[in-house]
């Protein structure tokens, strides 16, 4: 049976919470977690600190629902010296080829789909209605923003965040467009070349911000 306990209580655990309603029923969600605003209800179900969650559910299934690539990176570890792996989540109204495999921690969310060859690292998500094109190599703890869209034969190094509708050029088998570790892509923007590990890009074509013409 797959239940799930929600770590998190902001957006994303809302968006989460509406496909796990869609594809298990109420009885799929066993509680949301929020260290700092525990001892609620959201949306009919008890918002309770990560101990209390550990202790009421423990065969639950978890997954985090934090946008935020280190504080997801963060939650996983607290997560896996109390619980073990986290779960992954392909909702069923996703497209998702027939080679694709989702390591833990992996969400894909309605309305997106995954082409052929692509492979999602450790606690990667996409969220809402993003394509991810052929041949595509996306790093851990990545955040992929609603709307977004990702040509083929891109890379995104580890704990990179693509803001909504976000779009990603396709390079070549030879030279694939790559989006260096921990960088910003804001929303909107249309990255057509590298972007370099630890910066932010914004606006077409996307330039460091500060540099960014309409
Ligand atoms: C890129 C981003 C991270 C920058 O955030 P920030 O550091 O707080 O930046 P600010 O809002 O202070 O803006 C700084 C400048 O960049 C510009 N800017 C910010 N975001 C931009 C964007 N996405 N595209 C174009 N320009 C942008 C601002 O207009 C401002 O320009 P100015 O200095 O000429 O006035 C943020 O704007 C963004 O796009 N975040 C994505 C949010 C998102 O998609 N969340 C998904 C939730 S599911």
């Amino acid at each position: 049976m797959n239940r799930f306990c929600i770590y998190g209580a902001g957006g994303h655990a809302k968006d989460l919470l509406a496909q796990l309603i869609f594809d298990f029923g109420r009885d799929g969600v066993l509680c949301l977690v929020d260290d700092f605003e525990s001892g609620r209800q959201q949306a009919g179900f008890d918002v309770l600190d990560f101990e209390t969650a550990c202790r009421r559910h423990p065969k639950a299934n978890w997954l985090i629902a934090v946008g935020d690539p280190s504080q997801r990176l963060r939650i996983t570890r607290a997560i896996e010296s109390r619980i073990g792996e986290e779960s992954a989540f392909v909702s069923s109204r996703a497209f998702v080829a027939y080679d694709f495999a989702p390591a833990p921690g992996v969400q894909v969310l309605a309305g997106c789909c995954i082409s052929a060859e692509v492979t999602l690292g450790r606690g990667t998500i996409v969220n809402l209605g993003s394509t991810i094109s052929h041949e595509s190599r996306i790093g851990d703890f990545v955040s992929i923003s609603p709307g977004c869209t990702l040509a083929g034969r891109v890379r995104v190094e580890d704990e990179v965040f693509l803001g909504t509708g976000a779009t990603i050029m396709n390079g070549t088998a030879e030279r694939p467009i790559t989006v260096g570790r921990k960088s910003v892509v804001g929303a909107g923007a249309v990255v057509i070349r590298d972007v370099a590990a630890g910066s932010t890009v914004v606006g077409v074509p996307a330039r460091p911000m500060g540099q960014a013409k309409c």
